[in-house]
Parts: structure tokens; sequence; C-alpha cells
């Protein structure tokens, strides 16, 4: 079985993270981890809908074609809750999208005040509000755009400084909309901002509970691989391969060194294929 995980950047490694830690999956038949970073346009929070859409599909077809996965993880909520349709009408294999975490979040609040934190573009989508009018009903929710976070997980991965006043900035305008000050859940709904936790807990002027999608897509994920028999996943056994859209971002991407699970030591990404687009609509 071979899992391809994309996003506009770094953010999705939260959601292959969350696979390669779960307890399950060491008997997953994973022969193969690609991760494919759309790094010639990143970011994309803060792109048109209708422009982002066809180029998400466009990168995916080339990918599809390039590496041939079995399973493609849309590990990006701003490029999931806008085109996994089209993407599930123009391929057969299938798709799991990450989108923001509200069910759990709106379950687990005791305030029923719940915050949500993800990218301008996620936080402007009908899919989002149709999540909070199915599953938030008898909560406060309250929404900020928080693009700059996305640059500060990239800092924080690539091992340049992390501004801490600008994610300390960005979750207290988050919990200045609540009137009551009782918001005690706060859904981290880019890929991105897992990836600043401990940052975001030291903003927090009293403990916030953080709710993410990355346990539910690694057991969605892990039940789509139910079957395929291999060796566990492990750097060893399962090499991650990069595929970008090219870009300064994809050379610093070619050096990066990550830990992605306590047991399983270092990754580096053990081959770089680069896609090549024109870029002419921005
Ligand atoms: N990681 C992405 C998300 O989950 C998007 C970050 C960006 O490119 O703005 O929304």
């Amino acid at each position: 079985m071979h899992i391809a995980f994309f996003d506009s950047g770094l953010g999705g490694l939260s959601i292959v993270r969350e696979l390669f830690e779960h307890p399950q999956a060491q008997g997953l038949g994973v022969t193969q981890c690609s991760y494919i970073a759309d790094t010639a346009q990143f970011p994309y929070g803060d792109k048109d809908d209708a422009w982002l859409s066809d180029r998400i599909v466009q990168v995916i077809a080339a990918s599809i074609n390039a590496i041939k996965p079995d399973l493609v993880v849309v590990a990006c909520n701003t490029a999931s809750t806008l085109a996994l349709g089209p993407l599930r009408e123009h391929f057969a294999i299938p798709f799991v999208g990450v989108v923001p975490a509200i069910k759990p979040a709106a379950q687990q609040s005791q305030s029923h005040v719940v915050g949500i934190l993800a990218t301008p573009a996620t936080v402007a989508r009908d899919y989002t509000a149709q999540l909070i009018a199915n599953y938030a009903q008898d909560t406060s929710v309250h929404l900020y755009g928080a693009a700059a976070l996305v640059a500060q997980a990239e800092n924080k991965l690539l091992g340049n400084a992390v501004d801490q006043h600008t994610i300390t900035r960005a979750l207290h305008a988050l919990l200045a909309l609540d009137a009551t000050q009782t918001l005690d859940t706060v859904v981290l709904a880019c890929t991105h901002f897992p990836l600043l936790r401990e940052e975001l807990t030291a903003a927090a002027p009293y403990p916030i509970q953080w709710v993410d999608s990355g346990e539910a897509i690694a057991r969605r994920v892990m039940q789509l691989c139910e079957g395929a028999k291999a060796a566990p996943l492990s750097s060893v056994n399962t090499p991650l391969q990069l595929i970008t859209t090219g870009g300064e971002l994809a050379e610093h991407y070619e050096r990066l060194r990550f830990k992605i699970g306590p047991q399983q030591g270092t990754y580096t990404f053990a081959s770089h294929n680069v896609l090549a687009f024109s870029d002419s609509c921005k």
C-alpha cells in the first residue's frame, strides 16, 4: 500500500506523525509513503477559491501520474474544505480529507464555548459553516483566521526562530472574540497548527484543550489499509519520498531532518521529485 500525503507546505507532517506514532499502525501494510507539498504556491490560506480548487486538482493529478499512490490523504484543511468533491469526481482512488474537528470539540467543551483557529480561507468556507451547523448547535463557536501561524510552524520545522509574540497575538485575538471569557476548547483547524502546540500552550492565559483531526485521520487511514500486509511502519521500512512543485522552499525541505515517532528516529526525505507547473494564475 502506497499512501500519499498532500499539503501546501509542511503542515501535513502533523498527520504523517499521527499515523506513524499510532500504536495500532505497527502491523499496517504500508510499503511506501510520499509527501506532496505545493511549495511553489505556498501558502494556500490567502488564495482565490476557484483558482485554488483547479490548482489542487492539477497538482494531485500530476502526482498520481508520477507516483501512483493507492490512497491520498489531503492533509490540509484549506484544501480539503474546498476540493474534496472535485478530487473524488476526477480520480478513482480513495481520498481522506482533513477537516476542522468541530464535532469532538463541541462534545469535549465544558463551557460550550469553542474557538477555531484556521487559515482565513478555512474560516470563510461554507464547509466549515456546515460543520458548525451540523455538530455544534448548542455551542458558541468563535472563528479566527490566523495566517501568521502557518509561517511560524514552517519556521519551527525548518529550524528557524519562532516568534512567540505572533503566536500569543493570534491566540489572544481569538479569545477576545468571546465576551463571556469561558472559551475552554480550541480546534486547531490547520494541519500546521498542531506543530505549534507547545507554543500555543505557553501563550494561553489559562488551560485550554486543543483538538485536532490527526488521530481520527490516522484511524481512517488504518481502516482503508486493512488487509494490506507488509513490514511495520518505521524510518527503515517506509521511506518517505518528497514531491514538490519546486522553488526555494523545496530546497529547504530537501535538507530537512525531523522526528516522526518516539521510537522511530530522525527522518529525512528519501528522494525528491519536482513537478513543473506554469504559475500563471495567482
Ligand atoms: N496546512 C494547511 C491547512 O491545513 C494550510 C496552510 C496554508 O497553506 O495556508 O489549512
